[in-house]
């Protein structure tokens, strides 16, 4: 069994991304510039931007973050996304999900342009993924592909079995897992909350990728033996022997299914960093390119 190291993985893909970054600045180009923008104050969309914005830094990339009250409406925050839009200095907008109930996600990220969409979230950018066009990756599904093609674990042919139907994560790594492409070429399942027989599916994974939101979902008796095991899962657990009280568990009995397994990613340390390499990879290509919907 080998440990998918996700923090090695994207310590050497952040070296390269500050050296390009570096090399693009002394020929005169543009510093990638990621802008993100966090509605209210849920602790672990604090993490997750602070994280992000704290790697543009590391990498020489410039950020704005732009923190706004849960009660603002719907319109400032459209009113916000068409600035960034118009704004030539920014290359890459995120919106950190969740937002409040009141205001439509799917609103907000169709009014991203597209040439700027670093989160591969826009109907533009995942319309082109479908069909196979270059385009911005959602972070996640691409920081596993980088993770695969590090490792050099070979798909094609393989039965990949995906666990969740997520527009961020669960359905675009099935398209993802199923195009002509390496990583990629694989027979692909997408499992869900209302499959029948799960076990069953799951067992016949040569490379299982789950991302239910469910803590310790996947459990040694769904694991064929030697199967590639990727977890997407973070969730927080009560820990009486921790000093917080919780700790963060994946949507794998990682204890249990490690020992099946030919390769895993822990968590944290494994999926979490690769994310973050998917959207400071997305950021740069966008400071590369004009930001027009029809690149
Ligand atoms: N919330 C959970 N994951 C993500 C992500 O990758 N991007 C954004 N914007 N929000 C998220």
């Amino acid at each position: 069994m080998q440990i998918l190291d996700g923090t090695a993985v994207a310590a050497h893909i952040k070296a390269s991304l500050k050296q390009e970054v570096a090399d693009l600045k002394a020929k005169g180009g543009k510093t990638p510039h990621l802008a993100a923008i966090l509605v209210g104050n849920d602790p672990a969309s604090e993490a997750y931007v602070g994280s992000k914005v704290k790697t543009c830094e590391e990498l020489g990339f410039d950020s704005t973050l732009l923190r706004f009250d849960a009660n603002i409406t719907e319109k400032f925050l459209l009113d916000q996304v068409n600035k960034l839009n118009d704004d030539n200095k920014v290359d890459g907008i995120l919106v950190q999900l969740p937002l409040p109930k009141h205001i439509s996600p799917d609103l907000v990220i169709n009014n991203i342009n597209p040439g700027k969409d670093v989160d591969g979230f826009h109907p533009i950018s995942q319309g082109k993924m479908l069909l196979g066009q270059p385009t911005f990756l959602p972070a996640t599904p691409y920081g596993i592909l980088l993770m695969l093609e590090h490792y050099n674990i070979a798909t094609a042919g393989k039965h990949c079995v995906v666990i969740g139907r997520s527009n961020i994560v669960g359905t675009p790594m099935t398209v993802l897992m199923s195009r002509n492409a390496n990583p990629g070429n694989c027979t692909v399942t997408m499992c869900h909350s209302k499959t029948k027989n799960l076990k069953e599916m799951v067992l016949q994974a040569d490379i299982i990728v789950a991302a239910i939101g469910r803590p310790r979902f996947v459990t040694a008796d769904m694991v064929k033996e030697g199967a590639i095991v990727i977890d997407v899962g973070i969730n927080r657990v009560e820990d009486s022997t921790r000093k917080s009280g919780s700790r963060l568990v994946g949507d794998v009995d990682f204890d249990n299914v490690a020992p099946k397994s030919s390769y895993i990613t822990p968590v944290p340390k494994g999926v979490g960093p690769m994310t973050i390499c998917g959207l400071m990879k997305n950021t740069l290509l966008a400071a590369r390119q004009p930001k027009t919907i029809y690149n």
